[in-house]
């Protein structure tokens, strides 16, 4: 019988209220596309930006973390030290509460994805490091790894890393040199978004497994091929996001190779997608499920938009245009945050009851969900392709007129953002009842 260790929920509850402050937040910031200056007086588009991403990052980061935990004291139960994760949980608590006050004082001084100061980085790390210590005592004592515990090391390994490579521009060495420091926060920002990638995909494996109850697929050759190009994407692919520097010409040719891998990923999702189809008929009532297979469309449509982007002379028209942002948004929401839903519809439950059944109600968000995802998506694309034609070509019209002209399209982008918005947080309201009768209430379930 599964173990009634929480930990796991714990982290996927403070999860989700990120993800709502993250979705409101992000509703407040785009409005300002439209009514531009109108929150002037309270607070700014340069705060709400930040206050968006960064709620909505931890959201993934503190999310992954609570789908490890859980999936650990599945295989392993009782094992996870509850005084460390803890702490772990409190400083995040901590960090979080500082980050926002300083956002909401405009003190800043971080850069992009990390735009507060830097001085609160450290409560991160210090609970990243007890992410780790906690981690590794539990898994030592596992023998024959499947292929999602070595993700989820892999992942926990690189965040450390890379997060502390993250602040190497605070040492004059690094920031006197403008290629140099450029190329080495792409390289972070490209290797982050890896390294919780590895969490969010082992959770993903893990979840197919025990949904399927098949444990062939996640000790199988192929399982491990993808962990080893997933790790090599972590490590290099990040080259597309510095093709505009002069850099070495190698570095370009390396990534844009390493890039054009993904192809295998493609493959290999469309083989799955045609596999999973037949279990999806027969699990199509099962929400973790569901929004697994949702994540796997999501996939594929990204990795076009990746790839294409990864194309030198098609980035030189997407760089720094709302593609980018439909991009960094769309693999976020539509792969990362469904593999999430999935997850906490499996976690956040008592035991193996299942106290959120599947209702129409829950039924209608979720489709709404994808709907207004799939606009959101659209338009920032088109309104991206727009204002690189403009980029690129004579530039007879002023930035403001080519942004203005584009004004009924920005209206479409913040209402879909809107109906996300809702959707998303009606699923995320479900899940936190859940969790709050199921800890504070003691509801009875089943
Ligand atoms: C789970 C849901 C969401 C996730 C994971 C997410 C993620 C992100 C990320 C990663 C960025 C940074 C993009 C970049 O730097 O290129 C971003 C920016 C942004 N997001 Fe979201 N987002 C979500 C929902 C929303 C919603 C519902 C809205 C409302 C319309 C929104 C509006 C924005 C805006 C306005 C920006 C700034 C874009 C710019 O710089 O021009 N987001 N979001």
């Amino acid at each position: 019988m599964e173990s009634e260790n929480k930990t796991g929920k714990y982290f996927l509850a403070l999860a989700l209220i990120m993800l709502i402050l993250g979705l409101v937040f992000g509703v407040l910031a785009a409005t300002n596309y439209i009514h531009p200056g109108y929150s002037k007086s309270w607070l700014n588009f340069s705060q709400l930006r930040p206050i968006h991403v960064s709620c909505i990052v931890f959201f993934i980061l503190i999310g992954a973390s609570g789908c490890v935990y859980s999936g650990l004291n599945f295989i392993a139960p009782n094992k996870i030290k509850k005084p460390i994760s803890f702490i772990q949980l409190g400083l995040w608590l901590i960090a979080i509460f500082l980050i926002l006050f300083a956002y909401l004082n405009s003190e800043f001084g971080g850069r992009e994805y990390w735009e507060f100061p830097p001085k609160y980085s450290i409560i991160i790390a210090a609970a990243w490091l007890l992410f780790l210590i906690n981690f590794i005592r539990v898994v030592i004592k596992i023998k024959k790894w499947p292929v999602y515990i070595w993700m989820w090391m892999t992942g926990i390994f690189f965040f450390l890393l890379t997060f502390s490579e993250n602040y190497l521009w605070e040492f004059p060495y690094f920031r006197e040199h403008f290629v140099k420091d450029m190329t080495i926060q792409w390289k972070v920002n490209g290797s982050l978004v890896g390294s919780w990638n590895q969490l969010v995909y082992g959770t993903a494996m893990f979840l197919m497994e025990k949904l399927t109850e098949n444990k062939k697929g996640a000790k199988s050759n192929l399982a491990f091929r993808m962990y080893f190009l997933g790790l090599a994407n972590l490590m290099f692919n990040w080259g597309h996001h510095i093709y505009t520097l002069p850099t070495e010409n190698y570095i370009r040719y390396v990534s844009y190779i390493v890039s054009m891998t993904e192809w295998i990923f493609l493959a290999r999702i469309i083989y799955m997608f045609r596999q999973t189809l037949n279990e999806a008929e027969k699990l199509s009532h099962h929400f973790p499920y569901r929004f697994l297979f949702a994540s796997e469309i999501w996939v594929f449509l990204n990795l076009m938009l990746s790839l294409i982007m990864s194309i030198p002379a098609f980035n030189l028209y997407t760089h720094g245009t709302q593609i980018t942002v439909a991009h960094a948004m769309g693999t976020t929401i539509g792969i990362n945050s469904m593999i999430l839903f999935g997850a906490c519809f499996e976690f956040l439950r008592r035991n193996n009851s299942s106290i959120l059944k599947p209702s129409k109600i829950l039924n209608f968000f979720f489709w709404m969900t994808q709907i207004s995802l799939f606009v959101f998506w659209i338009t920032l694309i088109i309104i991206g392709i727009n204002r690189g034609l403009w980029q690129m070509g004579p530039q007879t019209d002023s930035f403001s007129t080519m942004m203005a002209n584009q004004s009924s399209l920005f209206e479409i982008f913040v209402i879909a953002g809107i109906l996300l918005m809702i959707a998303m947080i009606a699923i995320a309201v479900a899940l936190l009842n859940t969790f709050f009768r199921d800890t504070f209430l003691k509801a009875k379930v089943n």
